[in-house]
This record gives C-alpha cells, structure tokens and sequence, in this order.
C-alpha cells in the first residue's frame, strides 16, 4: 500500500472536519467531490453563495457544509476570538471583521480555535506565507515548542536508501532565518513526523557540507552546534551531525566518513540546514527521481493547517487533507 493510501484508510478510521477556505478557485471543489466520496473527512467549505455558484457549479457536494463568511451565526463568535487573541496587537472588532472577510483563511483558523474544526487546508492560491501566517498568528505553537517548520514525507521509487525509499525532508517551506536552535528543534520535531507518519524508527541526520569536522566554517559550526543541542534536547531519537548528504544516505560512505555514527549511511529523516537547500532539495529529488512530494506539512503548530503549491492539482487538495485529518486525530490523543 503507498504512503497516501496508508493515510486516506487511517483518515477513514476516525473522521475529522477540515476547513477548505478557496472558493475562488475550481480545484477546491473537484477535490471536495473527491474527499467526500472517498469518505475521508467532513468537510466545511467558506464561501458566498456567487462564489460556490461559479466555481462549484457541476461538482457533488453532498455532505459538505457551506459557511457563507458574510451571513454565518457563528461569526461574531469568530471575530471575539480573534480579538481575544490578537486584540493586544492592535485588531479590533471592525478590522477583525475585515480581515476574516478579505482573507478566508483567518476565517478557518478562528473555526479551528473555536472548536468548530480540526484543521484547515489552503494554498492552491494564496503563496505559502499568506496561508500560514493566519495559522501563525491565531493558532501559535503546541506546548514547549518555539518555532514552526515544514517538512516533506519523500516517497523515492525504487529506493533501497532510507525507510525503503521513505524519507521525511525538513525544514522546506517556513524558516528563511534558520539557526542552531531553530535547526535543533526542527530535528526533534522531524523525527516526530518521521515515525508518526513512516510508522518506523528515525534515523535523523543534520545536514552540511561536512562530515564530523572535514570542513571549518561557521555554517560548519552552526549544524555542529544545532547537533549537540538536538541530541541533548531530543535524547528519545536517534541523531547525528554534521553530514554530508552521502555520508548520511548511503552506507559504505558513512562507515567511511563517520564509522563511530549509527546514523550515517541509514538515515531516513534529512534536516537541511537553511530553507534554500532543504526547499531546493526536495524539488530535485521530487523532479529528477520522479518521487511523491506530501507537503509541506507544518509540524509543531497547536493544531493542523497546511499549505498547498500553487501548481497543485485536485489529488494533491485530496492528499494534503488526509495528511491534515490524521494529524487532527494524533493530536487528539
Ligand atoms: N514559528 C512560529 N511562529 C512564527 C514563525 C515560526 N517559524 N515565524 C513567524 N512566526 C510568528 C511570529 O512570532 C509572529 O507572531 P506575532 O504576530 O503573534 O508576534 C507572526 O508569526 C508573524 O511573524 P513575522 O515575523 O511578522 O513574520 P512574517 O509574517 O513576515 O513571516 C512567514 C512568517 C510567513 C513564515 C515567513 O517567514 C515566510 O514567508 N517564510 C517562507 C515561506 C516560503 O516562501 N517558503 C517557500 C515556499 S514553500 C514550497 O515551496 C513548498
């Protein structure tokens, strides 16, 4: 069974409610058709009736429900919510209004916060920061973590490296000013997501352009730094750094490289150490070894939103809100 059919049965096996907040865009419903009739979640969809009239004309949405953001009871639930929240940072009831109005996604992340959903899923649309800063905002990080990160699960085709060509890619999509501690905490998050999701023990290597001191640099010390706090941060996982990519895959290098190490040559879970080579990393891998890319999927958030590309087709809405449904159901219990 693919990774993706393993979600869409264990999403099946306790339904939550995901919010889809892009009723601009047709894609939302085909994939709505989609989730429903595979019965994977309940799914509420934000949009005025012109909206879901043009883009969701043609398309089964029995099952789904529609919340209009101009003539929904709840909303002035939602906009003390997010004064409640963000009233400290200047949002009053008028621009909180304003905002939910312009920018559906607050209107998602106030239902999550409110109880009324488990999760949200946008971005078919709307760039990456756009969807998540709502999220970032409103919804802010699980107990004990700090900093939010995006990773890929990696599925490579006829691959013997990793978990049998499984992999988990971070941080890809959220940090542009990533540092030691940022890069630790990534790699405890990582190996989380890693054996929640890849169902098998984590291996997780920190990524550089050195392998156990070959190389002297400050961007060297900072994953040797980022290692050191990792380990002792996250002492339940298996971690090691700094790596070179083929110390840390592939196993007659690593025995040559860091023979001391049990992670280099198996590792399964890679943490890049800036967001332009881990984002650029999963694309090639992605394109050149015809691998499935699933994300990004936002680890560390208090509850789950994910992002789309804005190149995604249908089956990758359809994807993404099974990931964000099992997420819900983990975070649960
Ligand atoms: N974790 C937790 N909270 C965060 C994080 C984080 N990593 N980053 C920002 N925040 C919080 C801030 O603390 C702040 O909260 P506050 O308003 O309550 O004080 C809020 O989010 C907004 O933070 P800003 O510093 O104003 O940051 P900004 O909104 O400018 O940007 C963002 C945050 C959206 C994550 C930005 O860093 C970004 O755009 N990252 C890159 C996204 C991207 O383009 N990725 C590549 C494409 S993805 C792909 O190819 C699949």
């Amino acid at each position: 069974m693919s990774f993706i059919e393993k979600m869409f049965e264990q999403a099946r096996s306790d339904k939550k409610t995901i919010v889809l907040p892009e009723p601009m865009d047709k894609r939302t419903f085909e994939a709505a058709e989609k989730i429903l009739k595979l019965d994977i979640a309940n799914l509420v969809i934000i949009g005025t009736p012109e909206e879901i009239e043009k883009n969701g004309a043609g398309f089964d949405l029995t099952g789904a429900k529609i919340v209009d953001p101009f003539n929904d009871p709840n909303k002035q639930k939602y906009i003390d919510k997010f004064v409640e929240l963000r009233g400290a940072k200047g949002v009053t009831p008028e621009s909180a209004k304003e905002t939910m109005e312009n920018d559906y996604m607050y209107y998602a992340c106030l239902m999550c916060k409110c109880g009324d959903a488990d999760g949200a899923v946008s971005g078919a649309c709307h760039s990456t920061g756009n969807t998540i800063r709502p999220a970032l905002q409103l919804l802010k990080t699980k107990p004990g973590i700090s900093g939010v990160s995006g990773f890929f699960v990696m599925e490579v085709p006829n691959c013997e490296l990793g978990e049998n060509g499984l992999f988990v890619f971070a941080d890809c999509a959220v940090n542009p000013d990533n540092d030691e501690d940022k890069m630790a905490e990534t790699a405890g998050l990582s190996a989380e997501s890693f054996e929640s999701f890849c169902g098998a023990k984590a291996k997780v290597a920190l990524l550089s352009f050195s392998t156990k001191g070959s190389a002297s640099h400050d961007r060297v010390t900072m994953v040797q730094n980022a290692t050191a706090k990792a380990k002792e941060r996250f002492p339940q996982y298996e971690i090691d750094g700094e790596l070179q990519l083929d110390a840390a895959l592939v196993a007659e290098v690593g025995e040559l490289k860091a023979p001391d190490s049990t992670v280099a040559g198996h590792a399964n879970t890679l943490v890049f150490p800036d967001l332009e080579s881990g984002n650029i990393g999963y694309k090639l891998v992605q394109r050149l070894a015809k691998a499935n890319a699933y994300g990004p999927i936002l680890q560390g958030l208090s509850m789950p939103v994910n992002d789309l590309s804005r190149g995604c087709y249908a089956d990758d809405i359809v994807g993404t809100v099974a990931i964000t449904a099992v997420q819900a159901q983990r975070a649960g219990k």
